[in-house]
């Protein structure tokens, strides 16, 4: 359903403020994005990181994705065929990190990317520096009930969950399947065998969320997150 952009630029500017009503306080915020596969986290992360930073209040963006096990690990697991299920990210590691955004304001605290390219976590990739009053991070599990991801609902000011349109979900995450080489026939199934039994449980958390919101109602386009 087409949006007026008045609408969709209504609805960013609420995201942003509610963001900055919770980092007036002075505290370090942490802002989680969960939502299916392709349902437009990353974008979303990236974009509200950006318009925080630009406007006044430094902001980085943390993805989840950084904590995906190393590809050699998988494969010693025998988990390969299934990446980017629960069991193949360092949830632990993760809440960690998490925790060490929150508490450590006087340096400069490194979190690992996911490089698509490769399909391996690179360490010390991101600096989240002092300065930083929002660090905004994003990923599938975050409002999912077993631990340690429990844990890391708890280091977390708010969750949102980020909804699209089932056909045009499917549609871009095949695209972007397609993209980083994977053919048609593999696409396929890829997405029914890991993608959808992962966004079935995924969706068993919009319940718990904050906010819930609709992606393509923010207008926000396909940006640099790949
Ligand atoms: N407005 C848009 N129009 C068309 N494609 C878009 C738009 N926004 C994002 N995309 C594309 O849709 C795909 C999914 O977006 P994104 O990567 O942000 O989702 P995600 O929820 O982070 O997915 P994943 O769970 O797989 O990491 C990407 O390939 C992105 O480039
Ligand atoms: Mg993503």
């Amino acid at each position: 359903m087409a949006i007026e952009a008045s609408e969709s630029a209504r609805r960013r500017e609420e995201l942003l403020d509610r963001v900055r009503a919770l980092a007036s306080g002075g505290g370090r915020v942490l802002i989680g994005i969960t939502g299916c596969p392709g349902a437009g986290k990353s974008t979303v992360a990236a974009w509200l990181a950006r318009s925080l930073h630009s406007s006044g209040t430094g902001a980085v963006w943390v993805p989840m994705d950084g904590f995906h096990l190393a590809q050699a690990e998988l494969e010693r697991l025998g988990r390969a065929g299934r990446k980017g299920a629960i069991d193949t990210f360092d949830a632990a590691g993760y809440r960690s990190l998490l925790g060490r955004i929150a508490a450590e304001r006087d340096r400069v605290v490194y979190a690992p990317a996911f490089d698509r390219r490769i399909e391996e976590p690179v360490a010390g990739s991101i600096p989240v520096p002092p300065e930083t009053a929002v660090a905004v991070t994003e990923g599938n599990y975050l409002l999912d009930p077993d631990e340690p991801w429990g844990e890391v609902r708890r280091e977390l000011t708010e969750v949102w969950y980020c909804e699209l349109d089932e056909p045009i979900r499917l549609a871009r995450l095949a695209a972007r399947h397609e993209r980083f080489g994977k053919s048609a026939e593999a696409t396929r199934a890829w997405i029914e065998a890991v993608d959808e039994p992962n966004a079935r449980r995924i969706r068993k958390g919009r319940d718990r969320a904050d906010l819930v919101f609709d992606f393509d109602a923010l207008s926000i386009g396909a940006g640099p997150a790949a």
